[in-house]
Protein backbone atom coordinates (compact mmCIF):
# COMPACT_ATOMS: atom_id res chain seq x y z
CA UNK A 1 0.00 0.00 0.00
CA UNK A 2 0.96 3.44 -0.88
CA UNK A 3 1.36 5.94 2.35
CA UNK A 4 -1.56 7.84 0.84
CA UNK A 5 -3.60 4.15 1.29
CA UNK A 6 -2.58 3.38 4.80
CA UNK A 7 -3.58 6.66 6.05
CA UNK A 8 -7.09 6.07 4.74
CA UNK A 9 -6.84 2.89 5.98
CA UNK A 10 -6.26 4.03 9.10
CA UNK A 11 -8.74 6.99 8.77
CA UNK A 12 -11.49 3.98 7.77
CA UNK A 13 -10.54 2.00 10.78
CA UNK A 14 -10.86 5.34 12.93
CA UNK A 15 -14.29 6.29 11.52
CA UNK A 16 -15.07 2.61 12.51
CA UNK A 17 -14.40 3.29 16.11
CA UNK A 18 -16.28 6.43 16.00
CA UNK A 19 -19.49 4.96 14.47
CA UNK A 20 -18.86 2.37 17.33
CA UNK A 21 -18.77 5.16 19.87
CA UNK A 22 -22.43 6.51 18.38
CA UNK A 23 -23.47 2.77 18.69
CA UNK A 24 -22.95 2.64 22.49
CA UNK A 25 -24.41 6.10 23.18
CA UNK A 26 -27.37 5.20 21.79
CA UNK A 27 -27.35 2.63 24.88
CA UNK A 28 -28.98 4.53 27.59
CA UNK A 29 -31.41 4.29 30.37
CA UNK A 30 -32.88 7.83 29.24
CA UNK A 31 -34.14 8.55 25.48
CA UNK A 32 -32.79 12.31 25.80
CA UNK A 33 -29.30 11.87 27.29
CA UNK A 34 -26.45 9.34 27.93
CA UNK A 35 -26.79 7.35 30.98
CA UNK A 36 -25.08 4.17 31.95
CA UNK A 37 -24.66 3.16 35.16
CA UNK A 38 -23.20 0.19 36.93
CA UNK A 39 -25.14 -3.23 37.01
CA UNK A 40 -28.06 -1.58 34.89
CA UNK A 41 -29.77 -3.26 32.00
CA UNK A 42 -28.19 -1.01 29.28
CA UNK A 43 -24.75 -2.18 31.19
CA UNK A 44 -25.63 -5.57 29.82
CA UNK A 45 -26.75 -4.90 26.46
CA UNK A 46 -23.45 -2.40 26.29
CA UNK A 47 -21.13 -5.33 27.43
CA UNK A 48 -22.64 -7.59 24.72
CA UNK A 49 -22.12 -5.42 21.72
CA UNK A 50 -18.51 -4.72 23.00
CA UNK A 51 -17.78 -8.57 23.28
CA UNK A 52 -19.18 -9.20 20.03
CA UNK A 53 -16.94 -6.53 18.58
CA UNK A 54 -13.91 -8.40 20.67
CA UNK A 55 -14.95 -11.69 18.84
CA UNK A 56 -15.03 -9.92 15.49
CA UNK A 57 -11.43 -8.91 16.32
CA UNK A 58 -10.37 -12.43 17.06
CA UNK A 59 -10.42 -12.04 21.11
CA UNK A 60 -11.83 -15.00 22.79
CA UNK A 61 -14.70 -13.41 25.60
CA UNK A 62 -16.21 -13.46 28.90
CA UNK A 63 -18.28 -11.07 31.24
CA UNK A 64 -15.85 -11.35 35.16
CA UNK A 65 -17.32 -11.47 38.15
CA UNK A 66 -17.94 -8.10 38.59
CA UNK A 67 -19.61 -7.68 35.40
CA UNK A 68 -16.19 -6.62 33.63
CA UNK A 69 -16.59 -7.77 29.80
CA UNK A 70 -13.41 -8.82 29.32
CA UNK A 71 -11.45 -10.55 26.11
CA UNK A 72 -8.26 -11.80 24.94
CA UNK A 73 -5.76 -13.13 22.53
CA UNK A 74 -2.76 -15.19 23.75
CA UNK A 75 0.80 -14.58 22.92
CA UNK A 76 3.14 -17.00 21.45
CA UNK A 77 2.08 -19.59 23.86
CA UNK A 78 -0.61 -19.94 25.73
CA UNK A 79 -1.39 -18.82 29.46
CA UNK A 80 1.23 -16.37 29.74
CA UNK A 81 0.87 -13.29 31.61
CA UNK A 82 -1.50 -10.46 30.13
CA UNK A 83 -1.12 -6.80 29.02
CA UNK A 84 -3.80 -5.26 29.74
CA UNK A 85 -5.36 -2.55 27.58
CA UNK A 86 -8.78 -0.96 28.48
CA UNK A 87 -10.85 2.00 29.95
CA UNK A 88 -14.74 1.71 30.89
CA UNK A 89 -17.98 1.86 29.61
CA UNK A 90 -20.22 3.46 32.10
CA UNK A 91 -21.02 7.04 32.12
CA UNK A 92 -21.78 9.99 34.40
CA UNK A 93 -25.74 11.33 34.23
CA UNK A 94 -25.67 13.16 30.33
CA UNK A 95 -22.49 11.99 29.82
CA UNK A 96 -20.88 12.58 26.55
CA UNK A 97 -19.92 9.65 24.04
CA UNK A 98 -16.23 8.73 24.62
CA UNK A 99 -15.19 9.35 27.81
CA UNK A 100 -13.83 5.74 28.85
CA UNK A 101 -15.48 4.34 25.38
CA UNK A 102 -13.36 5.15 22.69
CA UNK A 103 -10.32 3.71 24.72
CA UNK A 104 -12.13 0.55 24.88
CA UNK A 105 -12.51 0.68 21.56
CA UNK A 106 -9.59 1.70 20.48
CA UNK A 107 -7.87 -1.24 22.76
CA UNK A 108 -10.40 -3.60 20.72
CA UNK A 109 -8.54 -2.21 17.23
CA UNK A 110 -4.97 -2.33 18.75
CA UNK A 111 -5.37 -6.10 19.71
CA UNK A 112 -7.15 -7.01 16.30
CA UNK A 113 -3.95 -5.06 14.94
CA UNK A 114 -2.24 -7.48 16.92
CA UNK A 115 -4.01 -10.69 16.57
CA UNK A 116 -1.60 -13.26 15.00
CA UNK A 117 1.25 -11.33 15.97
CA UNK A 118 4.02 -13.42 17.85
CA UNK A 119 3.84 -11.63 21.40
CA UNK A 120 5.41 -12.62 24.51
CA UNK A 121 2.85 -11.74 26.39
CA UNK A 122 -0.85 -12.55 25.86
CA UNK A 123 -3.42 -9.35 25.51
CA UNK A 124 -6.19 -8.56 27.09
CA UNK A 125 -9.11 -6.12 26.65
CA UNK A 126 -11.00 -5.03 29.68
CA UNK A 127 -14.21 -2.58 29.53
CA UNK A 128 -14.50 -1.72 32.83
CA UNK A 129 -17.76 -2.09 34.81
CA UNK A 130 -17.61 1.02 37.03
CA UNK A 131 -15.28 3.84 36.91
CA UNK A 132 -17.39 6.52 37.64
CA UNK A 133 -19.61 5.85 40.61
CA UNK A 134 -22.60 7.21 39.18
CA UNK A 135 -24.66 4.60 40.53
CA UNK A 136 -23.49 3.42 44.27
CA UNK A 137 -21.08 6.98 45.24
CA UNK A 138 -18.23 4.92 45.76
CA UNK A 139 -15.80 4.93 41.31
CA UNK A 140 -13.42 2.05 40.64
CA UNK A 141 -15.79 -0.85 41.50
CA UNK A 142 -14.91 -2.91 38.04
CA UNK A 143 -11.28 -2.22 38.35
CA UNK A 144 -10.70 -2.29 42.11
CA UNK A 145 -12.63 -6.19 41.77
CA UNK A 146 -10.25 -6.48 39.05
CA UNK A 147 -7.33 -5.64 41.27
CA UNK A 148 -8.61 -7.69 44.51
CA UNK A 149 -8.83 -4.28 46.51
CA UNK A 150 -12.75 -5.29 46.94
CA UNK A 151 -13.91 -4.17 50.56
CA UNK A 152 -16.66 -6.35 51.80
CA UNK A 153 -18.56 -3.22 53.23
CA UNK A 154 -19.20 -1.98 49.62
CA UNK A 155 -22.33 -4.89 49.40
CA UNK A 156 -24.42 -2.44 51.68
CA UNK A 157 -23.93 0.70 48.96
CA UNK A 158 -27.25 1.85 48.20
CA UNK A 159 -28.05 3.23 45.23
CA UNK A 160 -30.53 6.17 44.79
CA UNK A 161 -33.73 3.27 45.00
CA UNK A 162 -32.49 1.89 48.15
CA UNK A 163 -30.97 -1.16 46.31
CA UNK A 164 -28.07 -2.02 47.60
CA UNK A 165 -24.49 -3.21 45.40
CA UNK A 166 -25.76 -6.54 46.80
CA UNK A 167 -29.14 -6.88 45.18
CA UNK A 168 -27.77 -5.10 42.19
CA UNK A 169 -25.30 -7.54 41.10
CA UNK A 170 -28.12 -10.33 41.71
CA UNK A 171 -30.52 -8.36 39.69
CA UNK A 172 -27.53 -8.17 36.46
CA UNK A 173 -27.02 -12.07 37.03
CA UNK A 174 -23.65 -12.20 39.08
CA UNK A 175 -23.29 -14.13 42.07
CA UNK A 176 -21.49 -11.50 44.88
CA UNK A 177 -19.83 -14.97 46.31
CA UNK A 178 -17.83 -15.74 42.87
CA UNK A 179 -16.48 -11.66 43.23
CA UNK A 180 -13.16 -13.23 44.45
CA UNK A 181 -12.93 -15.24 40.83
CA UNK A 182 -12.34 -11.63 39.41
CA UNK A 183 -9.53 -10.44 41.20
CA UNK A 184 -6.15 -10.94 38.81
CA UNK A 185 -2.45 -11.49 40.57
CA UNK A 186 0.43 -9.73 39.99
CA UNK A 187 2.14 -12.32 38.34
CA UNK A 188 -0.77 -13.07 35.74
CA UNK A 189 -0.35 -9.38 34.26
CA UNK A 190 2.96 -7.67 31.99
CA UNK A 191 1.05 -4.27 32.70
CA UNK A 192 -1.89 -2.15 31.98
CA UNK A 193 -1.99 0.69 29.14
CA UNK A 194 -5.54 2.95 29.26
CA UNK A 195 -5.92 5.79 26.32
CA UNK A 196 -8.34 8.28 26.97
CA UNK A 197 -9.66 11.81 26.05
CA UNK A 198 -7.70 14.39 27.97
CA UNK A 199 -10.90 15.94 29.63
CA UNK A 200 -9.05 19.33 29.81
CA UNK A 201 -7.54 22.09 27.35
CA UNK A 202 -3.90 21.13 27.73
CA UNK A 203 -3.73 19.28 24.22
CA UNK A 204 -6.24 21.24 22.14
CA UNK A 205 -4.41 24.72 23.37
CA UNK A 206 -1.69 23.43 22.36
CA UNK A 207 -2.84 22.35 19.12
CA UNK A 208 -1.52 18.87 19.96
CA UNK A 209 -3.25 15.61 19.51
CA UNK A 210 -1.66 13.22 22.25
CA UNK A 211 0.37 13.36 25.38
CA UNK A 212 1.55 10.95 27.39
CA UNK A 213 0.67 10.87 30.92
CA UNK A 214 2.75 11.53 33.77
CA UNK A 215 0.89 10.36 36.74
CA UNK A 216 -3.20 10.76 37.87
CA UNK A 217 -4.42 13.07 40.86
CA UNK A 218 -5.63 11.62 43.84
CA UNK A 219 -9.25 12.27 44.98
CA UNK A 220 -11.52 11.85 47.64
CA UNK A 221 -15.65 11.83 47.82
CA UNK A 222 -17.38 12.91 50.34
CA UNK A 223 -21.27 13.54 51.20
CA UNK A 224 -21.93 16.48 53.21
CA UNK A 225 -25.00 17.17 55.21
CA UNK A 226 -26.04 20.74 56.54
CA UNK A 227 -29.07 19.96 59.25
CA UNK A 228 -30.82 23.44 60.36
CA UNK A 229 -34.48 23.21 60.67
CA UNK A 230 -37.17 23.74 58.41
CA UNK A 231 -39.94 26.66 58.96
CA UNK A 232 -42.58 28.91 57.66
CA UNK A 233 -40.69 31.55 54.57
CA UNK A 234 -42.90 33.68 55.75
CA UNK A 235 -43.37 33.62 59.45
CA UNK A 236 -40.36 33.13 60.39
CA UNK A 237 -38.03 36.06 61.49
CA UNK A 238 -34.15 36.30 59.94
CA UNK A 239 -32.81 35.67 63.57
CA UNK A 240 -34.88 32.65 64.34
CA UNK A 241 -33.80 30.52 60.91
CA UNK A 242 -32.05 27.82 60.79
CA UNK A 243 -31.52 27.98 57.11
CA UNK A 244 -29.25 24.54 56.01
CA UNK A 245 -29.42 26.01 52.23
CA UNK A 246 -27.61 29.27 53.22
CA UNK A 247 -25.31 27.44 55.63
CA UNK A 248 -24.32 25.05 52.50
CA UNK A 249 -24.09 27.77 50.04
CA UNK A 250 -21.28 29.41 52.69
CA UNK A 251 -19.58 26.12 52.30
CA UNK A 252 -19.78 25.76 48.81
CA UNK A 253 -18.46 29.07 48.04
CA UNK A 254 -15.65 28.09 50.79
CA UNK A 255 -15.21 24.92 48.30
CA UNK A 256 -14.09 27.07 45.59
CA UNK A 257 -12.36 29.84 47.86
CA UNK A 258 -9.90 27.60 49.36
CA UNK A 259 -9.52 25.48 45.86
CA UNK A 260 -7.93 28.13 44.55
CA UNK A 261 -6.17 29.04 47.06
CA UNK A 262 -4.35 25.51 48.09
CA UNK A 263 -4.19 24.77 44.03
CA UNK A 264 -6.52 21.94 44.36
CA UNK A 265 -9.81 21.17 42.35
CA UNK A 266 -12.95 21.24 44.64
CA UNK A 267 -16.52 20.78 43.32
CA UNK A 268 -19.91 20.43 44.63
CA UNK A 269 -21.69 18.80 41.68
CA UNK A 270 -24.90 17.78 43.44
CA UNK A 271 -27.41 19.86 46.15
CA UNK A 272 -30.46 18.39 47.42
CA UNK A 273 -32.48 20.74 49.64
CA UNK A 274 -35.20 19.19 51.94
CA UNK A 275 -38.41 19.42 52.16
CA UNK A 276 -37.71 21.32 48.97
CA UNK A 277 -40.81 23.37 49.25
CA UNK A 278 -40.77 27.31 47.52
CA UNK A 279 -42.49 28.48 50.81
CA UNK A 280 -40.65 26.58 53.30
CA UNK A 281 -37.11 27.64 55.01
CA UNK A 282 -34.41 24.39 54.05
CA UNK A 283 -34.25 22.36 57.19
CA UNK A 284 -31.79 20.26 55.81
CA UNK A 285 -29.38 19.92 52.77
CA UNK A 286 -27.40 17.18 51.27
CA UNK A 287 -24.47 17.75 48.87
CA UNK A 288 -21.31 16.54 47.64
CA UNK A 289 -17.89 17.29 47.84
CA UNK A 290 -15.19 16.11 45.36
CA UNK A 291 -11.67 17.01 45.64
CA UNK A 292 -8.63 16.26 43.67
CA UNK A 293 -4.65 17.23 43.74
CA UNK A 294 -1.64 16.43 41.89
CA UNK A 295 -0.28 15.37 45.46
CA UNK A 296 -2.42 13.65 48.42
CA UNK A 297 -1.06 16.33 51.27
CA UNK A 298 -2.55 19.10 49.44
CA UNK A 299 -5.90 17.64 48.63
CA UNK A 300 -5.83 16.44 52.30
CA UNK A 301 -4.91 19.81 53.42
CA UNK A 302 -7.77 20.79 51.10
CA UNK A 303 -9.90 18.40 53.31
CA UNK A 304 -9.30 19.53 57.06
CA UNK A 305 -9.52 22.90 55.60
CA UNK A 306 -13.02 22.76 54.43
CA UNK A 307 -14.38 20.27 56.84
CA UNK A 308 -13.42 22.59 59.74
CA UNK A 309 -14.64 25.78 57.49
CA UNK A 310 -18.22 23.84 57.31
CA UNK A 311 -17.99 23.01 61.17
CA UNK A 312 -17.69 26.97 62.32
CA UNK A 313 -20.74 27.74 59.84
CA UNK A 314 -23.15 25.62 61.15
CA UNK A 315 -22.04 26.45 64.50
CA UNK A 316 -21.95 30.02 63.98
CA UNK A 317 -25.91 29.63 62.66
CA UNK A 318 -26.20 27.36 65.43
CA UNK A 319 -26.97 24.07 62.56
CA UNK A 320 -25.42 20.81 63.00
CA UNK A 321 -23.14 19.73 60.15
CA UNK A 322 -22.23 15.79 59.01
CA UNK A 323 -19.92 14.53 56.81
CA UNK A 324 -19.24 11.05 55.40
CA UNK A 325 -15.99 10.14 52.82
CA UNK A 326 -17.83 7.79 49.98
CA UNK A 327 -14.43 7.64 48.27
CA UNK A 328 -10.93 7.72 48.17
CA UNK A 329 -8.11 6.98 45.70
CA UNK A 330 -4.57 8.26 46.00
CA UNK A 331 -2.37 9.50 43.72
CA UNK A 332 -0.59 7.24 41.24
CA UNK A 333 2.51 8.10 39.46
CA UNK A 334 2.70 5.96 35.60
CA UNK A 335 5.44 3.30 35.35
CA UNK A 336 8.66 4.36 33.44
CA UNK A 337 9.05 1.92 31.65
CA UNK A 338 5.86 2.27 30.49
CA UNK A 339 5.61 5.59 29.72
CA UNK A 340 8.70 5.81 28.14
CA UNK A 341 6.92 3.13 25.82
CA UNK A 342 3.94 4.92 25.38
CA UNK A 343 6.21 8.09 24.51
CA UNK A 344 7.88 5.75 21.78
CA UNK A 345 4.43 4.93 20.71
CA UNK A 346 4.11 8.54 20.17
CA UNK A 347 7.37 9.51 18.55
CA UNK A 348 6.72 6.44 15.79
CA UNK A 349 3.42 9.07 14.44
CA UNK A 350 5.71 11.78 13.80
CA UNK A 351 5.65 13.96 17.36
CA UNK A 352 9.29 14.25 18.12
CA UNK A 353 8.63 15.67 22.02
CA UNK A 354 5.64 14.24 23.17
CA UNK A 355 3.77 16.06 25.59
CA UNK A 356 3.38 15.08 29.38
CA UNK A 357 1.50 16.04 32.33
CA UNK A 358 -0.36 14.48 35.04
CA UNK A 359 -4.37 14.00 34.81
CA UNK A 360 -7.08 15.86 36.84
CA UNK A 361 -9.60 13.07 35.87
CA UNK A 362 -9.75 10.04 37.54
CA UNK A 363 -8.77 6.21 35.44
CA UNK A 364 -8.99 2.68 36.45
CA UNK A 365 -5.32 2.64 36.13
CA UNK A 366 -5.69 4.16 39.60
CA UNK A 367 -7.59 1.05 41.14
CA UNK A 368 -4.79 -1.76 38.61
CA UNK A 369 -1.68 -0.16 39.94
CA UNK A 370 -2.20 -2.64 43.13
CA UNK A 371 -1.79 -5.59 40.78
CA UNK A 372 0.07 -4.06 37.61
CA UNK A 373 2.24 -1.25 36.38
CA UNK A 374 0.33 1.48 34.56
CA UNK A 375 0.59 4.12 31.84
CA UNK A 376 -1.77 5.92 29.75
CA UNK A 377 -2.18 7.76 26.39
CA UNK A 378 -3.97 11.18 26.36
CA UNK A 379 -5.88 12.41 22.96
CA UNK A 380 -7.28 15.84 22.57
CA UNK A 381 -10.99 16.70 22.88
CA UNK A 382 -12.24 19.85 21.68
CA UNK A 383 -12.41 22.78 24.31
CA UNK A 384 -11.10 19.91 26.88
CA UNK A 385 -15.31 19.36 27.17
CA UNK A 386 -15.93 16.24 28.71
CA UNK A 387 -18.47 14.99 31.33
CA UNK A 388 -20.74 16.75 28.85
CA UNK A 389 -22.68 15.78 25.31
CA UNK A 390 -20.54 17.96 23.73
CA UNK A 391 -17.48 16.06 24.23
CA UNK A 392 -15.79 15.62 20.59
CA UNK A 393 -12.58 14.21 18.93
CA UNK A 394 -11.15 14.75 16.18
CA UNK A 395 -11.12 11.13 13.77
CA UNK A 396 -7.62 12.14 12.69
CA UNK A 397 -6.36 11.91 16.66
CA UNK A 398 -8.14 8.79 16.62
CA UNK A 399 -5.93 7.59 13.90
CA UNK A 400 -3.03 8.48 15.11
CA UNK A 401 -3.65 7.34 18.40
CA UNK A 402 -4.57 3.75 17.10
CA UNK A 403 -0.85 3.98 15.47
CA UNK A 404 1.01 5.27 18.73
CA UNK A 405 -1.28 2.89 20.74
CA UNK A 406 0.02 -0.49 18.33
CA UNK A 407 3.61 0.80 18.74
CA UNK A 408 2.93 1.24 22.40
CA UNK A 409 2.30 -2.42 22.60
CA UNK A 410 4.79 -3.44 19.97
CA UNK A 411 8.17 -1.60 21.70
CA UNK A 412 7.20 -3.65 24.73
CA UNK A 413 6.55 -6.62 23.11
CA UNK A 414 10.31 -6.06 21.46
CA UNK A 415 11.51 -4.98 24.83
CA UNK A 416 10.35 -8.11 26.70
CA UNK A 417 11.63 -10.84 23.67
C1 LIG B 1 -13.91 10.34 36.31
O1 LIG B 1 -14.23 10.69 35.19
C2 LIG B 1 -13.54 11.32 37.27
O2 LIG B 1 -12.40 11.81 37.19
O3 LIG B 1 -14.37 11.71 38.06
MN1 LIG C 1 -15.60 10.26 33.45
MN1 LIG D 1 -13.20 8.11 32.07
Amino acid sequence: MSEVQVREAHLDEAHLILDRCDELRAISSDPEKLVRVHLSPEHTAANALVAEWMRDAGLSTWQDAAGNQCGRIEGREPGLPALLLGSHIDTVPDAGRYDGMLGVLLAISVAKRLSGADLPFALEVVAFSDEEGTRFGTALLGSRALAGTWHDDWWNLTDENGITLFEAFQDFGLDPARLPSAFRRPDQLVGYLEAHIEQGPTLDDAARSLAVVTSIAGARRFELTMIGKAGHAGGTPFDRRKDALVAASEVIITVERLSRELGVIGTVGKVEVLPGGVNVIPGEVQFSLDLRAEFDEDRDEAVRRILASAESVAARRGLHFEHSEIYRADAVVCDVDLRAAVEEGIRSTGDDDPMAFWSRAGHDGMAVVAVAPIAMLFLRCKGGVSHHPDESVRVGDVAVALDAFEATVRGLAATAS
